[in-house]
């Protein structure tokens, strides 16, 4: 484990849309494309996602599937310095989130944002219980990141607890063991490091204020990289905008206007000043909807033409080529910690 590692977790069981795609998916190929410097792990953290409940019968291939939407996006299945894996296939995840569990308090878990969040909404829908899993979540991302001596993990808003977590009990273990385990960068090394990626939020077309995201329960909302093309253009005419009639790129004035031009601008992968200048003081939102449409009926062709010659078998054969080599590294580090905590000799 020579290279800096870069680490990043790829959910298993959502279907992915354009603002994973542009905020998420295409930074981290750009970095696998780019930096051979790096060893970049990209993984599927199939273990976590049953800690709310989902459909058991399609994780499975819904794991493949969203493999494939990468590889689709660009991802270099060919680069020595890249690994894709699932957490599952490497039993060290759970065996290290054992051992980590031991070390954490039930108090730190209770207080996590994402826990606290997520256990009201259990508790108030029918039928559902908080499961041992959710409250364990942290512990078990720590685990995912530690190790392979992750360095830099890119992370939304919403995972910062959970990486400060990780640092802390890190620390806390190193302080305990002896160094066991390489602290992830902080919060602020993090930040500086990513910075050209920072800051790119769609927004959902219906209520604009917020950020495009699955759980709406409002399909009009998103735009999925699966959906059909002329049904995503339909989406587009009929997102929501303001009552100004006039053209600016104003996030704070005019979120739903200015979703759009970044819309085009990324679709159409140019600049988005230039898109400004193109449609700024314009007055039809009708004839800016129809270019965003357009733009995105063509993106869905272009990208579902390259996802149906994705060639399945190099995916697989690639995933446990890749799987073998990552229980290697994972289990170097288990097997430190595990001698330090006096279970091997
Ligand atoms: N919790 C992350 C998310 O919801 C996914 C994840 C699991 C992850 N383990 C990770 C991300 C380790 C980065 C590193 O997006």
């Amino acid at each position: 484990m020579d290279k800096t590692v870069i680490l990043t977790g790829l959910r298993a069981n959502n279907d992915l849309h354009i603002g994973n795609y542009f905020g998420a998916m295409l930074p981290i190929i750009k970095m696998a494309k780019n930096h051979d410097e790096y060893q970049i792990n990209l993984f599927v953290p199939d273990l976590h996602s049953f800690t709310t409940p989902i459909d058991h019968g399609s994780l499975y291939e819904q794991t493949l599937a969203n493999l494939r939407l990468f590889v689709a996006a660009g991802l270099p299945l060919d680069k020595a310095n890249v690994y894709i894996y699932r957490q599952s296939f490497i039993p060290a995840h759970s065996e290290l989130t054992w051992i980590l569990d031991c070390f954490t308090g039930i108090g730190e878990m209770n207080r996590m944002t994402q826990f606290k969040d997520k256990q009201v909404k259990l508790t108030t829908s029918v039928d559902t219980r908080v499961s041992m899993g959710l409250l364990n979540y942290p512990v078990l991302m720590a685990a995912d990141i530690l190790l392979y001596s992750a360095a830099y993990i890119p992370v939304g808003d919403d995972q910062k607890q959970h990486l400060e977590f990780t640092r802390d009990i890190a620390m806390r273990m190193n302080a305990k063991f002896g160094d066991l385990f390489v602290v992830p960068k902080s919060a602020e090394e993090q930040n500086k490091f990513f910075s050209l990626d920072q800051g790119l939020r769609i927004r959902s077309l219906v209520e604009p204020e917020k950020k495009m995201s699955k759980s709406e329960d409002n399909d009009k909302s998103v735009i999925f990289l699966n959906d059909q093309p002329d049904i995503a253009s339909r989406k587009i005419m009929s997102a929501t905008t303001d009552s100004l009639n006039q053209i600016n790129y104003n996030p704070t004035k005019q979120p739903g206007v200015s979703n759009l031009l970044q819309l085009l601008a990324l679709l159409t992968a140019q600049p988005q000043n230039e898109i400004n200048a193109n449609w700024q003081g314009k007055t039809s939102y009708g004839e800016l909807k129809q270019a965003v449409a357009e733009a995105t009926n063509k993106f869905l062709v272009d990208f579902q033409a390259k996802l149906s010659s994705v060639n399945h078998q190099e995916v697989i054969s690639r995933l446990e080529a890749n799987e073998t080599a990552m229980n290697d590294q994972a289990n170097q580090t288990l097997q430190k910690v595990q001698r330090a905590v006096g279970l091997r000799q």
